[in-house]
């Protein structure tokens, strides 16, 4: 008894098996459906309201943080730091009528943008003894966008 029901228990699989796959066939040719073409339209690209600062927008946000303390007006005051209209490229410590640290004054530094690059990361360890009190900006990018923003600024000619 139990060996002529093995043929048939294996012929069984068999067809079941066969059913199986002429069944994955006929789901794999049927048409794919096709909303592609109203996808690509829905996905568009759309602006992002959170904008983008532009390099001269973040430089004059950063140089907010100068503000309390510099000008950068052509001729303008010195504040408790001096005037800065024009540093770029400038010897340090020469702003007329600013009382400079000692530190700044005997300093023969070229405000070159590597050089401001690095006192404005660390004012404190650009030049001990300076007088700047500010805790420097950390960000590259920060450092860049002011530097642009005061050479920017710098070619308003002075009056
Ligand atoms: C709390 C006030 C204060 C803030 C804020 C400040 N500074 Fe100064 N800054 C000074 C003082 C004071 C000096 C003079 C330092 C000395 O004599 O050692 C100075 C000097 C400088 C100098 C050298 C000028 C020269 O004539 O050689 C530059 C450049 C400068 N600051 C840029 C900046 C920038 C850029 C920022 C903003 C990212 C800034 N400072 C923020 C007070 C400040």
């Amino acid at each position: 008894m139990k060996i002529s029901t093995l043929p048939i228990v294996f012929i069984s699989v068999i067809t079941l098996s066969t059913c199986g796959k002429s069944d994955a066939n006929t789901a794999s040719s049927a048409p794919a459906p096709t909303p592609q073409a109203q996808s690509t339209a829905a996905s568009a690209p759309t602006e992002s309201p959170v904008a983008v600062m532009s390099p001269a927008e973040r430089g004059a946000k950063v140089y907010k943080r100068c503000k309390a303390c510099h000008t950068i007006n052509a001729g303008g005051k010195n504040r408790v730091g001096p005037n800065l209209w024009g540093i770029v490229g400038k010897q340090a410590g020469q702003a007329e009528g600013f009382a400079y640290s000692k530190a700044m004054e005997n300093s023969d530094v070229i405000w070159t943008e590597e050089n401001l690059s690095a006192y404005l990361l660390k004012p404190t360890d650009f030049l001990p003894g300076g007088r700047m009190a500010f805790a420097g900006l950390k960000k590259e990018e920060d450092r860049e966008a002011v530097i642009a923003y005061i050479k920017a600024e710098s070619e308003t000619p002075a009056e």
